[in-house]
């Protein structure tokens, strides 16, 4: 099957609640484990930068069903790339973080978090070491 790596943006629909993001990660510790999956999240409270990594046809898949998703602000998800990869870069099946300031300054060149401004190519570093920098399957919030 070959691999590859997606990165996704999104902004939170208008009634989201903060419990919302805990469901995400429990499904995504679920359903990625079962379909190989192993990815990063990124959510600062507005916009969400997601990069599933694994074999093609389940990462597609994934990504119909994140489209679609409600928690989603209508229309608003975008796919920023998908490139092929030679493995998985990202071990964990899902982690989260709020607010990278630090990475989002070296990845944006500035602070503020808008994942829609941001090249394919640095979205998907962030996600990278995001998923580097926490422990392996951890779901932080
Ligand atoms: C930003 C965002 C990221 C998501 N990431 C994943 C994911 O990596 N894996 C997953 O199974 N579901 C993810 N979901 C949830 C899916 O859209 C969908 O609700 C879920 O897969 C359905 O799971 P179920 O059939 O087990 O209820 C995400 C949703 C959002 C809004």
């Amino acid at each position: 099957m070959y691999q590859v790596s997606l990165v996704n943006a999104g902004t939170r629909a208008a009634d989201w609640k903060d419990n919302e993001m805990y469901q995400i990660l429990s499904q995504s510790g679920v359903n990625n484990k079962k379909s190989a999956i192993s990815g990063a999240l990124c959510f600062n409270g507005d916009f969400f930068l997601q990069c599933p990594e694994g074999g093609r046809a389940a990462v597609n898949e994934l990504y119909r069903r994140i489209h679609d998703d409600h928690r989603h602000l209508r229309m608003s998800s975008c796919l920023i790339t998908m490139k092929s990869a030679i493995a998985a870069s990202i071990n964990s099946t899902y982690c989260t973080y709020r607010d990278p300031e630090s990475l989002i300054l070296r990845y944006a060149g500035k602070k503020q978090f808008n994942p829609y401004e941001m090249s394919g190519e640095s979205a998907l570093r962030l996600g990278f070491e995001l998923a580097f920098s926490l422990p392996e399957d951890s779901l932080q919030l």
